[in-house]
C-alpha cells in the first residue's frame, strides 16, 4: 500500500528532526532530505515542508535551491528561514528584526475563517526563535496572522497551495502546533493519515519476506529496545530463519544476561546466548584509556560475533537495529551546507570477509516510533520502557583498569540503585540512570575500624535524545535509603556522591 508522504526540506534547524516527528504523529509518513538534495521521485510525495535554519536568506553562504518544481505544483509550507526564503525570493523583504526574536508569542489573526488555522483560539501561543524577520510579504500573498512584535507572522500566496510561518509549530511550545500541521496537511493539503504502528508492521513483514526470502539471517542482540523489536519484526516475517545472538561480554547488568535470554526464548525467538565474559576481560586487562576500552569492547563483540555466525551454515544477511535518527542525512549547522551523515556508537563496523548483506528493518523510523511498533508487537512494556544503556556496558562507568572485581562491585551497586528506582515510582521519570565506580579511595569508619575503600557516584538524567541532558532532582529520602543500601551490602563501598553535573558540558557517562 502506498502511503502520502511528506518531504521535509532540512535548512540545518535544530528542530528539523522535530517537524518530521509531529507529522508522522498524524500518522503521515514523512521524510528528511538536505536541502540540496530533492529526491528524484520528487511525485511520491504529496507535500513539502521547508525547515528552519541557523542562515540567513540574505547572507552570503544562505542556501538557496532551485524549487521551482516545487512552488505551486505541490502543497507548499515554509517554516521560518523557510518562509523568509519563500518571501525574499518572491519579491518580498527580509531584514534583520530590531529585537532579536526569541520564546513565545500569541497569535492574532487577520481573518477568523482561514482554514490553516481551523480549531486555533484567538491569541494561541507559539514559539519563535529568529533574528531576522519579514518586513515585505511577497507578491500575491495575504497575510493571515501577525503577533505583537511580529506583523507578518503568517502569509498565505493566492492561487497555490503555498503557506509561510514565522514561528515553529513542531515545537511542544506551540500549543497548537500539531493542529496547524494537520490543518495545512490534512484539511488544506488532502492528505491521508494512514500510515501507523500496525500498517508499518504489516508493510514491513512484507518488504522483510520478499527481499530476504528463504535466505538465513544473523542479529546481534544487546538486550536494548532497538535490536528487540528488528528481532521481533525479523521473527514474524521469517520465523527460524531468523538467528539472533545475545553476547555476555561480562559488563551487563547483573543477572541481564540471564533474564534477558529468558525473555527472548519466552518471546519465541531462535536465540544462541554466548557467556563470553571471560574473552572480554582478557582483552581488556590493564587498558585504563576510555576510548581504547570502547575500542577493545567493539573488536571482542566483533571477533565472538564472527566465530558465532560462521558455525551458521548459508548465512546471507546480516540484520541490524538501525533507526531513523542514525541514517538522516542532516545539513550541517557548523560545517556549512554540506552534507554530513552521523554515525552511531551502535552502528559497528563489520569486517569485509563477512560478505553479508544488511537488513535493517526500522531504518525509517524514530525511537518513540520504535517503542509504539514494539507494543503493537506486544513485546513487554516493561522491556520497551528501559533505559539506553551503552554497548560498552559497565566496561565505561568503571574509571580506570577493568578487573572481575570490580565489575562484580558495580553491578551490586548498579542493581541497588535501578531497583530502587522501579519500587519508588522513579524509573519511568529518569531518561537514563546507572552508577559509576570511581578509581578513588577514601577513608570512612565501620563499627570501630577504619576503612579505606571504594567510592560509587551515581548519576541520573533526564533528556530526549542523549544530546542534551540535565540531572534529575532525585528525593532526598531516596538518595538517603539508596546510599545507606549500597554502603551497608555491597562490599568494598564507602562512599555514595551523586553526579549533579548538566550535559553540557559533563557528558552522561564519566568516560
Ligand atoms: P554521553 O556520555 O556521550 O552519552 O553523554 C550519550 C548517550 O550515549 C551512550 N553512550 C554510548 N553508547 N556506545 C554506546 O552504545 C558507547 O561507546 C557510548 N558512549 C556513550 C550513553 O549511555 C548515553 O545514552
Amino acid at each position: 500500500m502506498q502511503h502520502d508522504k511528506v518531504l521535509i526540506l532540512d535548512f540545518g534547524s535544530q528542530y528539523t528532526q522535530l517537524i518530521a516527528r509531529r507529522v508522522r504523529e498524524l500518522n503521515i509518513y514523512s521524510e528528511i532530505h538536505p536541502f540540496n538534495k530533492i529526491p528524484a521521485n520528487l511525485e511520491s510525495y504529496k507535500a513539502v515542508i521547508l525547515s528552519g535554519s541557523p542562515y540567513s536568506v540574505r547572507g552570503e553562504e544562505a542556501l538557496h535551491p532551485d524549487l521551482s518544481q516545487i512552488r505551486g505544483k505541490k502543497p507548499l509550507l515554509g517554516v521560518c528561514y523557510g518562509a523568509q526564503y519563500l518571501a525574499h525570493f518572491s519579491g518580498g523583504e527580509v531584514a534583520p528584526s530590531n529585537t532579536r526574536e526569541y520564546g513565545r508569542a500569541n497569535l492574532s489573526f487577520i481573518k477568523t475563517e482561514e482554514p490553516f488555522f481551523e480549531n486555533v483560539n484567538e491569541g494561541s501561543q507559539v514559539w519563535m526563535s529568529h533574528s531576522d524577520t519579514i518586513k515585505e510579504l511577497p507578491t500575491g500573498s495575504i497575510l493571515i496572522a501577525s503577533t505583537h512584535d511580529v506583523k507578518n507572522a503568517a502569509y498565505k500566496i493566492e492561487g497555490e497551495i503555498t503557506y509561510a510561518i514565522q514561528f515553529h509549530p513542531e515545537v511542544y511550545h506551540s500549543t497548537d502546533g500539531k493542529q496547524i500541521l494537520e490543518n495545512f496537511l490534512v484539511n488544506i493539503s488532502g492528505l491521508h493519515q494512514d500510515w501507523t504502528p500496525d500498517s508499518f508492521v504489516e508493510e514491513t513483514v512484507e518488504a522483510i519476506q520478499e527481499k530476504v526470502g528463504n535466505d538465513k539471517v544473523v542479529l546481534g542482540l544487546s538486550g536494548g529496545v532497538d535490536s528487540t523489536v528488528a528481532a521481533v519484526l525479523l521473527n514474524k516475517a521469517i520465523g527460524k530463519n531468523l538467528y539472533c545472538i545475545f553476547v555476555n561480554n561480562g559488563l551487563l547488568r547483573k543477572n541481564e544476561f540471564q533474564s534477558v535470554l529468558n525473555q527472548y526464548e519466552g518471546m519465541g525467538l531462535n536465540v544462541k546466548g554466548v557467556d563470553a565474559s571471560e574473552r572480554f576481560l582478557e582483552a581488556l586487562a590493564g587498558i585504563e584509556d576510555p576510548e581504547k576500552k570502547r575500542k577493545a569492547i567493539g573488536n571482542a563483540f566483533i571477533e565472538v560475533f564472527d566465530d558465532e555466525a560462521h558455525k551458521l551454515e548459508d548465512v546471507k544477511w546480516l540484520a541490524q537495529g538501525t533507526i531513523y535518527p542514525d541514517v538522516i542525512e542532516s545539513v550541517s549547522a557548523t560545517g556549512g551546507p554540506s552534507a554530513t551523515i552521523k554515525s552511531h556508537h551502535n552502528v559497528g563496523g563489520l569486517p569485509d570477509f563477512m560478505k553479508l548483506k544488511i537488513v535493517e528493518p526500522l531504518r525509517a523510523i524514530f525511537k518513540d516510533e520504535v517503542r509504539r511498533v514494539g507494543a503493537t508487537l506486544g513485546i513487554d512494556p516493561e522491556l520497551l520502557g528501559r533505559h539506553p544503556f551503552p554497548g560498552p556496558g559497565l566496561g565505561i562507568r568503571i574509571l580506570g583498569d577493568i578487573t572481575a572485581e570490580k565489575v562484580r562491585i558495580l553491578q551490586e551497586v548498579d542493581a541497588i540503585f535501578i531497583n530502587g528506582l522501579k519500587e519508588w515510582n522513579l524509573y519511568d521519570k529518569v531518561w537514563q540512570a546507572g552508577a559509576m565506580l570511581l578509581p578513588v579511595n577514601s577513608v570512612g569508619v565501620m563499627g570501630d575500624e577504619r576503612t579505606y575503600e571504594k567510592c560509587v557516584a551515581l548519576r541520573a538524567v533526564e533528556s530526549t535524545d542523549g544530546m542534551t541532558a540535565d540531572w534529575v532532582n532525585l528525593p532526598y529520602e531516596f538518595l538517603q535509603k539508596t546510599s545507606n543500601d549500597i554502603i551497608n551490602k555491597v562490599k568494598g563501598v564507602n562512599r555514595v556522591v551523586y553526579d549533579i553535573s548538566s550535559k553540557p558540558p559533563a557528558t552522561i557517562e564519566w568516560e
